[in-house]
């Protein structure tokens, strides 16, 4: 089949791609910097043509609440209007576990807007929801920094390795469209302050979390429930441990 990923450079898109081409799959990794611009529809239509699955895991180069939902916005419907005009058979999409629930967030109003429009378009479409990237456990610390610790709710989550998500891509992919929302989450429930402070620990940093039920998270109050798969979610085989062990390996 020939698959096209859109935001195929980027960090789930990479190895997306791996993954699918090692499956005997022609595969087109679309981003600005391979010619292929949803914004501006560069390249669009050429790489679309006889595509019959598309992949979208392209990502807003900006947070702030105005830019990002533009950017969701305006790549999802040029990209979907491509796929309509190309005959495109399968769309996928990928989202976040808890998109309708974060709805004070500048970023998951832009993803829900992202869903709308697929559901709205007559592409047969697939979307994923995954649980937060072990990758991004960074970013959470970097966005909850307050004088020289980091304070976060100690909210339930279950972080996924990208590798898991790729896969779990790669296979939703070569299925049929489910019309509908599937869920994928990592193997261990944990509380976000525990797993970030452990990840600060492993990488050297000597900052402390502080654990404050009333912490925003990307603007959001969280609960118990906001972060999590329901039951039946489909959930990856690599711990967080493991994928930090592997992290230190050359590949
Ligand atoms: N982070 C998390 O924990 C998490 C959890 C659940 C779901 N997600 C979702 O996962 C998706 C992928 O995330 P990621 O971390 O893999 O993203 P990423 O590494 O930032 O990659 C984003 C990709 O999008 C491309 N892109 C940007 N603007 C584009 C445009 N105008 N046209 C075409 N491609 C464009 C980028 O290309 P250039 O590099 O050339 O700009 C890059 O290939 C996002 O939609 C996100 O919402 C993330």
């Amino acid at each position: 089949m020939k698959i096209v990923i859109i935001g195929g450079t980027g960090l789930i898109g990479s190895k997306l791609a791996k993954a699918l081409t090692s499956r005997g799959h022609t595969v087109v990794a679309a981003a600005p910097n391979t010619g292929v611009n949803t914004i501006t529809g560069e390249g669009l239509a050429e790489a679309l043509t006889d595509a019959q699955v598309v992949v979208d895991v392209a990502n807003s180069p900006s947070f702030e609440d105005k830019a990002v939902l533009d950017f969701f916005q305006t790549s999802g419907s040029n990209l979907l209007a491509a796929e309509e005009a190309a005959g495109v058979q399968h769309h996928v999409a990928l989202s976040v576990v808890g998109t309708e629930r974060l709805q004070g967030s500048g970023y998951f109003r832009a993803k829900l807007a992202q869903e709308k429009l697929i559901r709205a378009s007559t592409v047969p479409y697939t979307i994923v929801h995954s649980t937060q990237f072990f990758e991004f456990m960074g970013a959470i610390a970097k966005s909850a920094e307050k004088g020289e610790a980091i304070h976060l709710a100690p909210a339930l989550m279950q972080p996924i390795a990208s590798d898991d998500v790729a896969a779990a891509l790669a296979d939703i992919a070569l299925s049929a469209p489910l019309g509908g929302t599937v869920e994928i989450a990592g193997p261990e429930r944990v509380r976000m302050t525990a797993i970030v402070q452990r990840y600060l620990q492993l990488t050297g940093d000597p900052r402390a979390v502080v654990a404050d039920p009333e912490a925003l998270y990307f603007g959001v109050e969280l609960n118990d429930e906001s972060l999590v798969p329901a039951e039946g979610a489909r959930i990856g085989t690599i711990g967080f441990e493991t994928w930090f062990a592997q992290q230190r390996k050359p590949q």
